[in-house]
């Protein structure tokens, strides 16, 4: 098979580790910075997904939003005093959540390949900026792709549209790389190559076709080349 002509990779998850918000969590609330981190993370996604397929996304609001939003109801879900400071500082580490340890050796190992590199996320621009800048990766990536230009959240296939779009190339000359598994699933459907990193040691979804390759680091990426 060809090696793909671009890289398209996830952001929270996958470039970018969201439980990074416990340590701050849980100086707030001991004991519970982890739960909340899962439960705020379950939230975001869900309502990334709520907005999306209802009322053909008619109710749909930027992921900064939604992320507060998520933050809010865990916090009330696990009897937490959410106070407005303590609100602005989680969101305010939602800018600079700690990135992957391998991400900048991969990305200069693709930009030294001559691929295409790029984001192709639910966050909004204001949020993916300052992300991209806190982690040093400004200027390193040749696309960062929001989906809010379609107010439609993966798994919508207008969210994952954007890739080709935006690059030029075929969805079926782009690998897609997410850490997420319903994300590298939907990613397979949609028709990009796709690379599942699976941090977490979890199976695989129970539908739908196994990613094109699978692997435990953003490293593993360089095995389409
Ligand atoms: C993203 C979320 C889904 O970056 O992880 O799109």
């Amino acid at each position: 098979m060809r090696a793909p002509s671009a890289v398209l990779f996830d952001a929270y998850g996958t470039l970018f580790d969201v439980h990074s918000v416990a340590a701050l969590a849980e100086s707030f609330f001991a004991g519970r910075g982890q739960a909340l981190s899962v439960l705020w993370r379950d939230k975001q996604i869900e309502y990334s997904r709520l907005v999306t397929t209802s009322d053909d996304g008619a109710h749909y609001q930027p992921f900064s939003e939604l992320t507060r939003a998520g933050l809010r109801y865990a916090c009330q879900r696990l009897a937490l005093d959410l106070t407005p400071e303590r609100e602005a500082q989680l969101m305010a580490q939602y800018l600079c959540l700690t990135p992957y340890p391998e991400v900048r050796e991969v990305l200069d190992a693709l930009r030294a390949r001559g691929v295409a590199t790029g984001i192709l996320s639910n966050g909004d621009p204001a949020m993916l900026a300052p992300l991209v800048h806190n982690g040093g990766f400004s200027g390193l990536f040749d696309h960062v792709i929001s989906i809010d230009a379609v107010r439609r959240f993966k798994t919508h296939p207008d969210a994952y549209r954007l890739g080709p779009q935006a690059t030029g190339f075929d969805a079926a000359d782009i690998a897609f790389v997410s850490s997420n598994g319903w994300d590298a699933l939907a990613a397979t459907w949609y028709g990009f190559r796709t690379l599942w990193i699976n941090r977490a040691g979890l199976p695989r979804e129970a539908i739908g076709p196994a990613p094109e390759r699978t692997g435990s680091s953003l490293r593993d990426v360089l095995s389409f080349f």
